[in-house]
């Protein structure tokens, strides 16, 4: 039997293009490769946001493209470095077989035959109307928590942001196949779904009669035997009282949510152009927390956006202060090729204040999530099991609805899937440490953070 080795960087986007394309080589009678060594096809699925991942693809490359020597292997490059880039691969690296951007995923039975007589290069944009999403479930998925894209591409312009030129325009999925797809999982097992997109609350709005973001959650949240319902990523921008008030209503809506703010400076998300205000973005944490108190709110930060003085990062502490992030991921900012902020470069902070300030953001970050999760202590949460702990043993690791991850002494009965009770010991940063209160996992319910 052939089989495949899926290298995957980047977001969530790319792990789920990643499960379609073994999903459909399946078909083909592909068979996962444990190391690209083993694989008689490898794909590397390749992510450009910022400069590093992006050089992850040569790196990959420089160990894969010298076994072609020894044995026979195809290999392609996927994902959004290709799509932003594929002309000049194709010419660059000669010995790879299949170039070919994120649209072209539903066709890679299709492009891995043709590789047998010819090379292949395909970075055309699907129109909106014709935009196949790939149905297939990938056999990968591990049977407890799944993905459902619900939308592709992105239409905001956020000046830093190369994803617009690599994903195209915002397209969104038919209700019915994203609740249809929902469904599938959750009869295989899954209890655990998140809903991804770029900017999953602007979902139908540009089609007059589309169903909104809101109206799809409320109807992914009727399907049984569902437990969690998250999503990633959102704008704040487009965070409408419709969606605040799911939080309101639908309990099995997580109690996390991920909601990039980018800058704590309004000239600089101004420059940024993000469409909304240091306030406005408070009042909307306000208002989520008042619809959901136990809401848990992380975000993703970009420090030595070119411009941004020191009053303008001492906002970005400020907010993180008034915000109380339990979680960030936080860059420096790195110039994409294309981007509008390429022409802000004159304003270019020095890498040392951007790498200060980095570290300055990620120190305060860490005492916040500290002081947040000493809260917890001795305080009961519900957790859904991982599986046992990759460092210790004898110890099971699983996650709240909040997103947070425990830790706890259990023994083989406390299987993968299972929900439980832990009573919370000892709080670090990043983990909750307690004692399992329910011995009995067979019981299933809802998680609180
Ligand atoms: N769509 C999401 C949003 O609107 O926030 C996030 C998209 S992006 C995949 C994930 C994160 O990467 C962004 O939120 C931003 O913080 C970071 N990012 C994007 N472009 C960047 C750049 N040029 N330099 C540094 N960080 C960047
Ligand atoms: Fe990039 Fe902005 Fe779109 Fe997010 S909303 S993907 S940051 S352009
Ligand atoms: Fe990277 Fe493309 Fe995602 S640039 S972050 S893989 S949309």
């Amino acid at each position: 039997m052939p089989s495949v080795y899926i290298k995957t960087f980047g977001c969530q986007m790319n792990d789920y293009d990643s499960g379609k394309m073994r999903a459909q080589l399946a078909a083909d009678g592909f068979v996962a490769a444990a190391e690209p060594e083993d694989a008689d096809l490898v794909i590397i699925n390749t992510c450009s946001i910022r400069e590093k991942p992006e050089q992850k693809l040569h790196s990959f490359l420089g160990t894969v493209l010298p076994q072609k020597k020894v044995r026979p292997v195809t290999v392609a490059i996927a994902g959004c470095v290709a799509q932003m880039a594929g002309a000049e691969l194709y010419k660059k690296y000669p010995k790879v077989d299949l170039v070919f951007g994120p649209d072209a995923v539903h066709r890679i039975r299709e492009m891995v035959e043709e590789t047998k007589v010819r090379r292949v290069l395909d970075v055309d944009f699907f129109g909106e109307d014709t935009y196949p999403f790939p149905t297939d479930v990938d056999p990968a998925s591990d049977g407890v928590a799944g993905f459902v894209t619900i939308q592709k591409g992105c239409d905001n312009k956020c000046t830093f942001c190369i994803v617009p030129a690599t994903r195209g325009v915002e397209i969104s999925r038919p209700a019915d196949e994203v609740v249809d797809e929902v469904r599938r999982l959750v009869e295989r097992g899954v209890t655990e779904i998140t809903l991804i997109g770029q900017n999953v609350n602007s979902y139908g709005l540009k089609v007059p009669g589309h169903p909104t973001f809101a109206e799809l959650l409320r109807r992914v949240h009727a399907v049984p035997g569902l437990e969690i319902l998250r999503y990633t990523t959102s704008h704040p921008r487009d965070m409408g009282d419709d969606v605040i008030a799911c939080y309101r209503d639908l309990p099995k809506l997580a109690d996390h949510l991920h909601l990039p703010v980018q800058s704590g400076s309004d000239r600089v998300l101004r420059r940024m152009k993000r469409f909304y205000t240091r306030d406005t973005y408070l009042d909307v944490v306000a208002r989520l927390r008042a619809a959901r108190p136990s809401l848990v709110l992380t975000t993703d930060v970009i420090v030595g956006f070119p411009g941004e003085t020191d009053e303008d990062f001492a906002d970005t502490m400020a907010l993180l202060e008034a915000a109380r992030f339990q979680g960030s991921f936080s860059f420096i900012f790195s110039p994409r090729p294309g981007t509008p902020a390429l022409r802000l470069m004159d304003d270019a902070v020095p890498d040392a204040v951007s790498k200060q300030r980095l570290m300055a953001f990620q120190a305060r970050q860490r005492e916040i999530q500290i002081e947040e999760h000493r809260k917890l202590v001795g305080s009961q949460v519900r957790v859904l099991v991982d599986g046992p702990s990759a460092h210790d043993e004898g110890v099971v690791c699983g996650r709240t609805s909040g997103f947070k991850t425990v830790n706890f002494p259990a023994g083989a009965s406390t299987v993968r899937g299972a929900w439980v009770d832990v009573r919370i010991g000892t709080a670090w940063a990043n983990t909750l440490r307690g004692e399992l209160l329910d011995p009995d996992p067979a019981r299933s319910g809802m998680g609180v953070s």
